[in-house]
């Protein structure tokens, strides 16, 4: 049987490629995607979420789950490395619709309908998780598990000298959810970093006749070119995309179970994670975090989920 799946983004590229690979695995059943503020604010994570699933055009359509909260604005956004509207400056276009669920309201509905049952991708700042959780005490416990794209575990980030961008963009929500009684698996940047994508991945990509070629190739072209100018990279991380095949071929990585923690106050050191490896330490692990990667079977995966989006919208 597909394993339920809610998406929980903040689209931003890597999370566009996850979703166009998610929604097209026979292996998965995507009941909802849901969007939050991160690489870009809230209503435009909302418009993205929307614009991919409609050019997409998946089989079974997942509920749709808005941000509502102007409070949950994050302090922070990747326009730099996405583009103003976070798709590579696509501008695409929207349907209007009336009857729009917030998000966290879609993720409690989701799992209550399917207790013990759906797994969360947590792939942009962990704000709607916290928010369900926070509405309904109990739902940690009827999730499945959580799979989260977030934080470093050598402690190098990537938006600050400490901090990964998810856990950094808000700490407050990541530390309620690291301490939650939820089963988690955390993909850290050490793992993502891992897999880099050279020139040669968009010769791999689906045509631009198909559905999902016309979407990713503008958006992996852009890609390249911010990794080049902001990063002086030849090469791309879609570290989202990584998270994802986390949650479909566990095998290909290997894990530790650890004790680990958000700092929310340090003033140099706000959204660093911080896990307790020491030998002596009695702290009991709240989480599975990935500590190894088969680099090229989770490429590999990446390039022939997309190629499998390419044949089902051509
Ligand atoms: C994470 O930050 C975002 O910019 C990406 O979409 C990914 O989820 C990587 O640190
Ligand atoms: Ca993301």
């Amino acid at each position: 049987m597909a394993r339920k799946l809610i998406v929980d983004c903040d689209p931003g590229i890597d999370d566009a490629v996850a979703l166009c690979m998610a929604l097209f695995d026979p292996r998965l059943d995507v009941v909802a995607v849901t969007a939050t503020g991160g690489n870009i604010p809230g209503a435009q994570a909302s418009r993205n979420v929307q614009a991919l699933i409609e050019r997409l055009d998946p089989p079974r359509y997942p509920r749709i789950g808005i941000v509502s909260s102007p409070k949950s604005a994050p302090h922070v956004d990747a326009r730099f490395i996405h583009g103003d509207d976070g798709l590579g400056n696509q501008s695409l276009d929207v349907s209007v619709h009336h009857h729009r669920h917030a998000a966290d309201k879609v993720i409690i509905d989701e799992v209550r309908a399917a207790p013990h049952e759906v797994t969360l991708l947590c792939l942009g700042p962990l704000t709607n998780i916290a928010h369900a959780f926070q509405r309904d005490p109990e739902l940690p416990n009827l999730v499945d598990r959580l799979v989260i794209m977030g934080g470093s575990v050598c402690g190098i980030g990537n938006i600050t000298p400490t901090a990964e961008f998810n856990i950094y963009a808000d700490p407050i929500s990541a530390q309620q959810v690291f301490q939650s009684r939820t089963t988690k698996t955390l993909v850290p940047l050490d793992i993502t970093t891992q897999i880099k994508l050279t020139l040669d991945f968009k010769v791999d990509l689906p045509l631009d006749t198909s559905r999902a070629g016309q979407l990713l190739h503008p958006m992996v072209n852009f890609v390249f070119r911010s990794y080049h100018q902001h990063l002086g990279q030849e090469s791309i991380h879609l570290h989202d995309a990584v998270a994802l095949v986390a949650v479909v071929n566990p095998e290909l990585f290997q894990s530790s179970d650890i004790f680990g923690q958000v700092e929310t106050r340090g003033q140099l050191t706000s959204g660093m994670t911080v896990f307790d490896r020491r030998p002596q330490s009695h702290a009991s692990p709240n989480m599975e975090v990935m500590t190894e990667v088969d680099v090229m079977a989770v490429t590999n995966c990446i390039v022939r989920g997309l190629a499998h989006a390419g044949r089902l919208t051509g």
